[in-house]
């Protein structure tokens, strides 16, 4: 079953926003919301460089946080990952971009190498905003930039971001937990290579979500795994793709077709799969049927 999240007037539908471009300028912020500041994030130039971590959220412009702007407009050099909407970048104008995910081989500037730059940068004197997809420290190796600065003495700060797993399965209306039917939730990257040896034994069944980052290619062997670890071929599942974006998907399904069903509807990256009782609740189930929009 697959249904696309983009909303056409003639179906019925619950609620619908659809992806916004236009963001909610900051001047409409309550007092309070604009007193807050972060320890680092203080407008005007800093007397020495410094690096800030800043989570992009899952694709639509409109999921990065209060702070992510902030941080954004006292940037100097922004660093960032492909596919950060450009309505992000404008938020930083008066910074320098260096999109880290091209080059002329198309291959992402190696890690060690990206650490070295906002090391530099920083050191030279600028406010570095380090800007990556979702949140930072989830599979985002926000973990290795944090430790490369510290160990460089540079001051360095975290903007934490809406992961993807939270806003594509909030766009999806499926609750992670929910007292009926998941009280634990795990996420793990479905890139291991060596994947029939990583030890997922109790993240996925009964009363249990699992959320996997980085699997569409795999799915065929994580399905293999996760049935070769006791899980049910019937277990209900479901992919999310370009959750919170236009044009959004989800396509639900059982375990032991999930390989099947990525193929059959070309699912493609950035998509996650979604295993467990969750999947098949009420409303992400109308979702799936075009009951309900949401995006
Ligand atoms: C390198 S990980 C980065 C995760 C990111 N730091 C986060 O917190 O979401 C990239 C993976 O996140 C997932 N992803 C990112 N954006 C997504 C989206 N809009 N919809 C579905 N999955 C997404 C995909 O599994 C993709 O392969």
């Amino acid at each position: 079953m697959v249904t696309s999240l983009s909303c056409s007037s003639s179906r019925p539908y619950v609620a619908f926003t659809g992806p916004k471009k236009a963001l909610l300028p900051l001047p409409h912020c309550t007092a309070d919301i604009r007193g807050m500041q972060s320890p680092v994030i203080a407008p005007g130039r800093a007397a020495s460089g410094r690096v800030i971590l800043v989570g992009a959220g899952p694709g639509a412009p409109d999921l990065l946080t209060v702070r992510a702007v902030r941080a954004l407009a006292v940037a100097t050099v922004v660093v960032h990952d492909g596919l950060i909407d450009p309505a992000v970048l404008d938020f930083a104008p008066g910074a320098r971009r260096v999109d880290v995910s091209k080059r002329r081989d198309r291959h992402t500037l190696p890690q060690d190498a990206i650490n070295a730059l906002l090391v530099a940068e920083a050191r030279a004197g600028h406010t570095v905003i380090r800007l990556k997809g979702g949140d930072p420290f989830i599979f985002g190796r926000g973990g290795e930039e944090v430790d490369a600065c510290v160990a460089a003495g540079v001051a360095v700060e975290v903007v934490p971001g809406v992961s993807a797993a939270l806003g594509a399965a909030a766009g999806a209306l499926m609750p992670l937990t929910h007292r009926d039917h998941a009280s634990s939730v795990s996420f793990v990257a479905g890139t291991c290579q060596n994947l029939v040896e990583q030890d997922w034994a109790g993240l996925a069944g009964k009363g249990r979500t699992l959320v996997i980052y980085m699997g569409v290619t795999n799915a065929n062997a994580i399905a293999d795994k996760l049935i070769a670890d006791g899980l049910a071929p019937d277990c209900p599942c479901a992919v999310l793709e370009r959750g919170t974006l236009p044009g959004a998907r989800v396509v639900r399904t059982l375990l032991a077709d999930l390989g099947g069903a990525v193929v059959a509807h070309s699912v493609v990256s950035p998509a996650l799969l979604v295993i467990g009782d969750v999947t098949r609740g009420v409303a992400a189930a109308a979702v799936t049927e075009g009951l309900i929009c949401a995006c």
